[in-house]
């Protein structure tokens, strides 16, 4: 199974300067951990510039969006082949700051058909923003996966990633994060309902990322305990040493 860290820069740093720092600094020290591969999705102002500094060959770049359209008259949207020439070969999509601001799961559709026909890896965020009691979040992470999922070629499926990122705990400390046996329950219910859709040789080979408050503190017990493939990070991405730590855990996986 791939293991993978992909880490969310969202709307930092502010300067090229500082991103370069960044980058340099997780260069440094993540070279142990061979087995597992790095993601970096800096702002799109930083990327094409950051992609083509020497890197690892287990280190590549992504966007943190992309467009629903091929191309044309849509103010302000970079669309895959954009990306793809700026050395993007990951997209976020569907992220809950997306969602919030009124992404549906019929553009979350629309934007992975997109990155496929620009090959570029769609990383695909599911996750409720509430627990309720009666387990109609359930219904929730069914609706993202079944509408998100459905018209993308069966062969295609098995390159997929998705980022399982209860909203709630996003942004918040380790302490308030998944507990890892829980993250076990949904990455089985996530498998078992795209083992319902697409089979089993699907549902058994998709890679499944944990993201929300991921630090140091909590990454090795959600590695061993969290039945996941890596992890997608916020924060502790832009803070060199806690993101090498991170990757240290999945990698000793
Ligand atoms: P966080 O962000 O690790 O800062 O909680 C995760 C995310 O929003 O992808």
């Amino acid at each position: 199974m791939k293991k993978i860290v992909i880490g969310n820069w969202k709307m930092n740093p502010q300067t090229i300067v500082e991103a370069k720092k960044i980058l340099k600094d997780i260069k440094k020290i993540v070279f142990p951990y061979k087995k597992t591969t790095l993601v970096i999705a800096p702002p799109y102002p930083f990327l094409g510039f950051l992609s083509k500094l020497d890197h690892p060959k287990n280190m590549s770049f992504g966007s943190q969006d992309i467009s629903m359209y091929e191309k044309g008259s849509h103010t302000g949207e970079v669309s895959g082949s954009m990306i793809n020439g700026l050395g993007g070969k990951y997209s976020i999509i569907g992220h809950s700051d997306k969602r919030k601001a009124g992404e549906s799961d019929q553009d979350v559709a629309k934007k992975i058909e997109q990155a496929i026909i620009s090959k570029i890896t769609p990383v695909v965020c599911i996750g409720e923003t509430e627990r309720d009691g009666d387990g109609s979040y359930l219904e929730t992470i069914k609706k993202q996966i079944s509408i998100g999922l459905s018209s993308i070629p069966k062969k295609e499926l098995t390159n997929i990633i998705i980022a399982y990122e209860p909203v709630w705990a996003i942004g918040k400390s380790y302490k308030e994060s998944m507990h890892p046996t829980d993250v076990h329950e949904m990455t089985l219910f996530i498998k078992k309902f795209i083992g319902e859709l697409f089979g089993k040789d699907i549902s058994d080979s998709i890679t499944i990322l944990y993201g929300g408050s991921v630090e140091v503190e909590n990454a090795p017990e959600l590695v061993r305990l969290g039945n996941i493939d890596g992890f997608l990070v916020g924060r502790a991405s832009l803070v060199a040493e806690q993101f090498a730590e991170i990757v240290k855990a999945v990698n000793a996986k």
